[in-house]
């Protein structure tokens, strides 16, 4: 199945919606979901600092490793990752004004890690690399918006070389039946369709020739993540953009329903060519 939404719209969204994610979501551009402490309240950023490190630690990203980042947006995960883990890393993303915010960052760093992490504008449908170059493929929230889901599975298995991981979080939808308020605040607001459950995913994976070393449901954090989003959204009513402010707000609470109502699910893979 191709999404009935096309590569050139999610560019031009992300090229368009950047000062607006960097606003609610992450000053320094980060634009995915976290990981929360089951027991206490957390500050979404501490989240999102969490998925990073479980994913690091389950995908064992360390100095030897080469990592391709597909959808690396404005490039804070990759530079963070290389920092973290003394790894090589590339990133690639759809949208010229991000890769251009990433290349600024890169050019900010000291040398040494400036050499390890470069980024591109390219399609993660069409990657501009030799096959086997790289251990890792990393990515987190960008394949739920890539219309061919089967097509970007074999690019990154080509990619990588034998033996190599690909560690990625993901939406899946639960079911085919969903409510009008998840079909305009979750699939129509993320450009999001997708045919694949939790279960289908990992059968698509298999397909693929992966074999899925881990498969999380974590769809309670996207849930919390939303509900903390809702919250980060500048109330301002005087502000230019209140009444979009006042838009999203609504679709991150409805967002957080649709998953309590099993309309749209968040998965971590970690698997192995
Ligand atoms: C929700 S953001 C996540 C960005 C980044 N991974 C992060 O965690 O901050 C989704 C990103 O996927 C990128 N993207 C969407 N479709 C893509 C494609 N076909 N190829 C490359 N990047 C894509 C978008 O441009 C956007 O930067």
């Amino acid at each position: 199945m191709v999404s009935r939404f096309s590569e050139q719209e999610t560019e031009a969204y992300y090229d368009s919606q950047d000062d607006t994610y960097q606003l609610v979501w992450d000053e320094d551009g980060s634009v995915h979901w976290g990981l929360f402490d089951e027991d206490r309240d957390e500050d979404f950023l501490d989240a999102c600092d969490r998925l990073n490190r479980t994913m690091a630690e389950k995908g064992r990203i360390d100095r030897r490793s080469t990592v391709l980042d597909l959808g690396c947006g404005n490039g804070a995960t990759a530079i963070w990752l290389a920092g973290e883990s003394g790894a090589s890393v590339t990133g690639i993303d759809l949208s010229g004004v991000r890769v251009a915010n990433a290349q600024e960052k890169r050019a900010a760093l000291g040398p040494g890690l400036r050499d390890r992490v470069a980024f591109e504008k390219a399609s993660a449908t069409d990657l501009p690399f030799p096959d086997g170059l790289f251990t890792h493929v990393w990515s987190q929230a960008v394949i739920y918006h890539v219309p061919d889901k089967r097509k970007i599975l074999s690019e990154v298995h080509r990619v990588l070389a034998n033996g190599g991981v690909f560690v990625f979080d993901d939406l899946f939808r639960p079911k085919r039946d969903i409510t009008p308020e998840a079909q305009t605040y979750v699939y129509d607001r993320l450009l999001f369709d997708t045919e694949f459950t939790f279960e289908s995913y990992q059968r698509a994976l298999k397909d693929q020739g992966f074999d899925v070393l881990e498969a999380l449901d974590v769809s309670q954090h996207l849930k919390r993540s939303y509900l903390s989003l809702s919250e980060r959204t500048p109330k301002d009513r005087s502000l230019d953009n209140a009444e979009h402010y006042e838009w999203l707000t609504t679709a991150y609470i409805e967002t957080a329903a649709s998953v309590d109502r099993d309309e749209v699910g968040w998965g971590i893979f970690i698997c192995r060519k």
